[in-house]
């Protein structure tokens, strides 16, 4: 069953969303968390290196495992999503960066790097806690409409839609620059996290949220694909939230 949570705006979601992350680690300081990129999370992590800095988190013995990747991007590269969490959050806490994990864009072999990225997130007992953006066109993580339930970690197409959102000035500023593929943790792989926490903040994310939460699961529509899980908890700011149905 989900848990919506409906907040005023972005700032308040982002504050939220790190108290609940930082509520998970204080429980448990070895907690296997999984994070994820774009413009919903940046807050977040603001927040959270803010409760670090106060004494209130520590990161200290965190294992973390990323969403995704670009093919193509090395970590060195400013878009790169290594880069971007670097920035935004390892950087600004006291995480061992030896235990942070975003799959390489730029591995030799891709595919056994999808295999591999599997293998450690099972070799550290699984992910406690995954943190969730949403697209605008229904998307968790790079796994695109038509992803199947049971995907695993590999390299996915990125849509035309999902080129475009990530060239609107945010990220690239050129829709050519985009790289056209990814590596994406599959659906099955985000659904064994045990806890699950989505955030979708704007307007432009209403549709996504009210298919993802209000209609039948459908591969057309891959956030629909978590309705299921046993421990899956929304925070949304009302202008996400305003297509969604009467709760
Ligand atoms: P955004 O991306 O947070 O930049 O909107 C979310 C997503 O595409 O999953």
């Amino acid at each position: 069953m989900a848990i919506v949570q409906v907040l005023k705006n972005a700032q308040e979601v982002a504050r939220a969303a790190a108290a609940f992350i930082a509520q998970r680690i204080n429980a448990n300081p070895k907690l296997v968390l999984g994070l994820a990129t774009g413009s919903t999370p940046q807050g977040t992590y603001g927040e959270l290196a803010r409760l670090h800095r106060s004494g209130n988190v520590s990161f200290a013995a965190v294992t973390t495992f990323n969403l995704d990747e670009y093919l193509g991007l090395g970590g060195d590269h400013p878009q790169s999503y290594r880069f971007f969490m670097n920035e935004n959050l390892f950087n600004k806490v006291d995480i061992d960066p030896a235990k942070t994990h975003v799959p390489s864009g730029v591995a030799r072999d891709p595919a056994a790097e999808c295999a591999n990225y599997e293998q450690a997130i099972s070799a550290a007992g699984g992910v406690d806690l995954w943190l969730l953006g949403i697209g605008q066109n229904g998307h968790v993580a790079f796994n695109e409409p038509g992803s199947a339930a049971d995907s695993r970690t590999r390299v996915v197409d990125l849509t035309e839609d999902t080129i475009a959102a990530n060239s609107d000035g945010r990220f690239f500023s050129r829709a050519e620059d985009v790289p056209r593929k990814a590596l994406t943790a599959g659906i099955a792989t985000i659904r064994e996290a045990r806890s699950l926490l989505l955030l979708a903040t704007g307007e432009k994310k209403a549709a996504a949220l009210h298919h993802a939460l209000d209609q039948p699961p459908t591969l057309d529509c891959p956030a629909s694909l978590l309705q299921a899980h046993r421990d899956l908890t929304i925070i949304c700011d009302e202008a996400a939230a305003s297509q969604l149905r009467a709760r």
